[in-house]
């Protein structure tokens, strides 16, 4: 099998990939290891940044997106029983955010994959990339109990954090930049309309809650537990009845219950791989970059590699010249240290760690307080969280 761009995984940014090279006239192969169910079911991201959802309609993605998503124009922050807005088109000259997970967004693509795209083939696992370094780098898989190859002129490794591709760039070239947390998240999806239309961060003494939600009757939650937590040891009512002590409030606002349908937990982590790019075999996503949750910035920094690589491709077809392929990997890495920054505040401004002392208690409230009160501290928080620009 031969194509020009061999794209391994098919998670948002795999298939934005293969939708924005389809749209540019230029053939792909996506081999993704999972089957398809399982991708579009797998929970995850439910913020779209503004630019996110730019590049969606732009590349004829957003049909659904526009007629189902739910645009919020800021989130709360809660603590010490108090709640303040932040208003983010007030502070960012207009913009705003999307709610629509990240469950949708694949769906979305996979249909325009199968029905306009070149070859998406799902259980079809890549076992490593050969020849990065060569004119014909070529990624060995297993798909119906065969091994294949395929030959490529470029592949982007969009597998993930638990991906193949990051391995094949050589030990002695690779600076990996890696902070993990004592703590997870315990996610819930429950049968509920959201409690605010709007998301609540919520900083408590005994740890960090967030109201999210998929649309007006499903809600999404979150709670911080302790590392290595198994879900299956919190029941329903342990669950709700901690989320409500968590958003607990001075005024009469009340956490509404519902069924729960669905229960997981997430590590969280900050990890950086330097550089995202060796000879033809590019890092884009979760393969290159993970930010702990809390930022709602994995999904949105996918978006921006892969719009890179189609933008720096498209250049040398039109050019000849390999200068923004070869600017790849600083390009991404300068908006992506600044998610990594961005995400990092939010989770140390929010969470609890375990054994925090008297005096990291009090900071932590005094950065709430400056945000609560201080426009420049507010708009810092809201550039971050509607999005860095692409360069
Ligand atoms: P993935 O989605 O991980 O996709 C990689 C794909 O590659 C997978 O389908 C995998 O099966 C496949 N694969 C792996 N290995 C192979 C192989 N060897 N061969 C073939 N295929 C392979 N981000 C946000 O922007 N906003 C949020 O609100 C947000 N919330 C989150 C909440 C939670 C609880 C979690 C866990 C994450 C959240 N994120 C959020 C992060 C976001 O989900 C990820 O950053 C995003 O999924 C990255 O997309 P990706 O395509 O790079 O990788
Ligand atoms: C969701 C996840 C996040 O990490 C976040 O910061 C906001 C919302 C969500 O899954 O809805």
């Amino acid at each position: 099998m031969r194509t020009t761009v061999g794209i391994i995984g098919a998670g948002p940014a795999g298939l934005l990939l293969a939708r924005l090279l389809h749209n540019a006239g230029i053939d792909s192969v996506v081999l993704e290891s999972r089957d398809r169910g399982y991708v579009e079911q797998r929970q995850r991201a439910g913020i779209l940044e503004q630019g996110t959802v730019d590049v969606l309609r732009a590349a004829g993605a957003g049909a659904r997106m526009d007629r189902e998503g739910l645009r919020h124009d800021g989130i709360e922050l809660r603590f010490a029983r108090r709640r303040h807005r932040i208003d983010f088109p007030a502070l960012t000259g207009g913009r705003s955010v999307m709610v629509y997970a990240q469950t949708e967004v694949c769906k979305d693509l996979i249909a325009l994959q199968l029905k306009e795209g070149g070859p998406l083939l799902f259980e079809a696992e890549a076992v490593a990339v050969e020849g990065a370094d060569t004119d014909s780098p070529r990624v060995r898989f297993r798909h119906e109990g065969r091994e294949d190859v395929l030959e490529c002129a470029y592949v982007v490794g969009c597998d993930g954090f638990w991906g193949v591709a990051r391995k094949a760039v050589p030990e002695e070239l690779t600076q990996v930049f890696e902070r993990t947390y004592p703590f997870g998240w315990l996610g819930i999806l429950a049968d509920v309309p959201p409690s605010h239309d709007e998301l609540v961060y919520a900083r408590h003494d005994r740890g960090f809650a967030l109201l999210s939600m998929r649309s007006p009757v499903v809600s999404r939650l979150y709670l911080q537990v302790p590392e290595g937590t198994d879900a299956e040891s919190w029941s329903d009512e342990a669950i709700w009845d901690e989320l409500e002590r968590r958003f607990e409030t001075d005024d009469d606002w009340r956490l509404a219950r519902g069924p729960i349908t669905a229960k997981s937990v997430t590590p969280m982590r900050s990890h950086v791989h330097e550089p995202m790019r060796h000879g033809r075999l590019f890092l884009a996503g979760d393969a290159a970059h993970i930010v702990p949750p809390t930022g709602a910035k994995g999904l949105n920094l996918a978006v921006g590699d892969v719009v890179t690589f189609a933008r720096a491709l498209e250049h040398r077809r039109d050019t000849g010249s390999d200068a923004l392929l070869d600017a790849y990997s600083a390009t991404c890495l300068r908006r992506v240290w600044q998610a990594e920054r961005f995400s990092y505040e939010m989770t140390t401004l929010l969470h609890r760690p375990p054994g925090a002392t008297p005096f990291e208690d009090r900071i932590q409230l005094a950065r709430l307080e400056r945000l609560a009160s201080a426009r420049a501290a507010e708009q810092d928080l809201a550039e971050g969280y509607t999005g860095f620009a692409l360069e």
